[in-house]
C-alpha cells in the first residue's frame, strides 16, 4: 500500500541520539505475571537495533485504561522485569512519565542504553492527544520511533502527537505489520480466502465491505452468521442477533452477488438449549436450527466446506472466531479450522484478539505467516482506514 510507504529505523542516524520509541506493552496479565508476551518479544528487533547502533532509546507504552489517573495497578513494572531478562540487561524503570524521575533516568542514558517512562495513560492529556504533553515527551528525544501497531489505530499524545515535533519513522514491528498485511490487501496471490468470525455483524461491516472488493471467498461464522441467517428468512432459534442489522446484512449478500465473490455461509449449526460449556451439542442445517436452542459452533459439513476452501486459497486471511471458543465442546469449529489455515500453503494472516489467542493456545503460532499484534488496529488496518499512529510518519 503506497500510503503505508514509510521510513523505517534503517533509513536514520542514530548513534548517540536520544530516541523515543512507542511501543504496545499492553499484555494480558495475571497479577504480575505477563501470560501472552508476543506484544513485548516482537518489539526486541527494535529495541536492540537501537541499542546496538548506540542509540539512547526512551522506551513508553500504555497498559489498560487507567483513566488518565496515575493508579499502580497499570504500571509498567512487570514490563519493565520481562524487559529486562529478554534484553539481558537491566531496563530501569521511571517513576513518572515526563515528572523528575523520567528526566533524571534519562539524563544518565549512555549510547547503547534503554529505559522505560510508566504507563503513557496515567496522564489524561495522552489520550486527548494534547499538544503540550506531546511536545514534553518530545522533549525526551531527537527521534520518535514508532512501533506500537496495536496502539496506530489511536490518535494519542504518544501514537501520533509526538511526530508533530520529531523526525518520526517507524520500527521493525509496524513495518512488518504494513508489508504483510498491506501486501496482502493491495496484491495478494490468488485464490485470495477471507474467514471473518466473533459476534457482532456491526462490528465488522467496514472489514466485510473492504475485503467484498478484494477477495475471492469470503467466509462467515461465528455469531455474527445468524444475522445472514434470519435476513434471509431462516428460523435461527434463540441465536445471537442484531435485528437492525438484517437490511445491511441482505445488502452485503447482494454486493457479493454483484461482485462475483464465493459468499460461504455455515450450511449446518451446532446448537444448544443453553449459553453453558456443560450444554449437550446438536446439530441442524442452518437454514431450520430449533425455535428453543442457540447456535453455538458451526457444524461438521461447515467444517468441511470451510476447509476445502481454505485447502485451495493462496493467500488467506482470518478475523474472528467460529463458536463460542471458550466453551471445549463449542471450540471444535474453530480449532479445526484453525489447523486448516495453519497446515495450507498459503500466506496465512491471523487478525489479533480472539483468533491470535485460539491460535496461541493450539499451538499454531509456528505455522502461521504472519499473527498480527493487532486487535482493533489490524481490524482498522484490514477496512482499509488510515491509522493516524501510522500516517504522521516520514514517507520514503
Ligand atoms: C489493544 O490492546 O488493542 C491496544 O493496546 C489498544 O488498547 P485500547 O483499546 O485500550 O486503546
Amino acid at each position: 500500500m503506497s500510503m503505508y510507504n514509510k521510513k523505517s529505523i534503517d533509513d536514520i542516524e542514530v548513534k548517540g541520539k536520544k530516541v523515543l520509541v512507542r511501543c504496545d506493552f499492553n499484555v494480558p496479565l495475571d497479577g504480575e505475571t505477563i501470560t501472552d508476551t508476543k506484544r513485548i518479544t516482537e518489539a526486541l528487533p527494535t529495541i536492540k537495533n537501537l541499542m546496538e547502533r548506540g542509540a539512547r532509546v526512551i522506551l513508553c507504552s500504555h497498559m489498560g485504561r487507567p483513566k488518565g489517573e496515575f493508579n499502580m495497578k497499570y504500571s509498567l513494572a512487570p514490563v519493565a522485569k520481562k524487559l529486562s531478562e529478554l534484553l539481558g540487561v537491566e531496563v530501569p524503570l521511571a517513576r513518572d512519565v515526563i515528572g523528575d524521575d523520567a528526566k533524571a533516568l534519562a539524563a544518565k542514558l549512555s549510547d547503547g542504553d534503554v529505559m522505560l517512562l510508566e504507563n503513557v495513560r496515567f496522564h489524561k492529556e495522552e489520550e486527548k492527544n494534547d499538544p503540550a504533553f506531546a511536545k514534553e515527551l518530545a522533549s525526551f528525544a531527537e527521534i520518535f520511533v514508532n512501533d506500537a501497531f496495536g496502539t496506530a489505530h489511536r490518535a494519542h499524545a504518544s501514537t501520533a502527537g509526538v511526530a508533530d515535533y520529531l523526525p518520526a519513522v517507524c520500527g521493525y514491528l509496524i513495518q512488518k505489520e504494513i508489508r504483510i498485511m498491506g501486501g496482502a490487501l493491495s496484491n495478494p496471490v490468488r485464490p485470495f480466502v477471507a474467514i471473518l468470525g466473533g459476534a457482532k455483524v456491526s462490528d465488522k461491516i467496514g472489514v466485510i465491505n473492504n475485503l467484498l472488493e478484494k477477495v475471492d471467498t469470503l467466509i462467515i461464522g461465528g455469531g455474527m452468521a445468524y444475522t445472514f441467517f434470519k435476513a434471509q428468512g431462516y428460523e435461527i432459534g434463540t441465536s445471537i442477533c442484531e435485528d437492525d442489522k438484517l437490511d445491511l446484512a441482505r445488502e452485503l449478500l447482494e454486493k457479493a452477488r454483484a461482485k462475483g465473490v464465493n459468499f460461504l455461509l455455515p450450511v449446518d449449526t451446532v446448537c444448544a438449549k443453553e449459553f453453558s460449556a456443560d450444554s449437550t451439542p446438536v446439530t441442524f442445517p442452518s437454514n431450520a436450527l430449533s425455535a428453543d436452542m442457540m447456535g453455538m459452533d458451526i457444524g461438521e459439513k461447515t467444517r468441511v466446506l470451510f476447509c476445502d476452501a481454505v485447502k485451495n486459497a493462496k493467500t488467506v486471511v482470518w478475523n474472528g472466531p467460529m463458536g463460542v471458543c471458550e466453551f471445549a465442546a463449542f471450540a471444535v469449529g474453530t480449532e479445526t479450522l484453525a489447523k486448516a489455515i495453519a497446515a495450507s500453503e498459503a500466506t496465512s494472516i491471523v487478525g489479533g484478539g480472539d483468533s491470535a489467542a485460539a491460535i496461541e493456545k493450539f499451538g499454531l503460532s509456528g505455522e502461521i505467516t504472519h499473527v498480527s499484534t493487532g486487535g482493533g488496529a489490524s481490524l482498522e488496518f484490514l477496512e482499509g482506514l488510515e491509522l493516524p499512529g501510522i500516517a504522521g510518519l516520514q514517507d520514503q
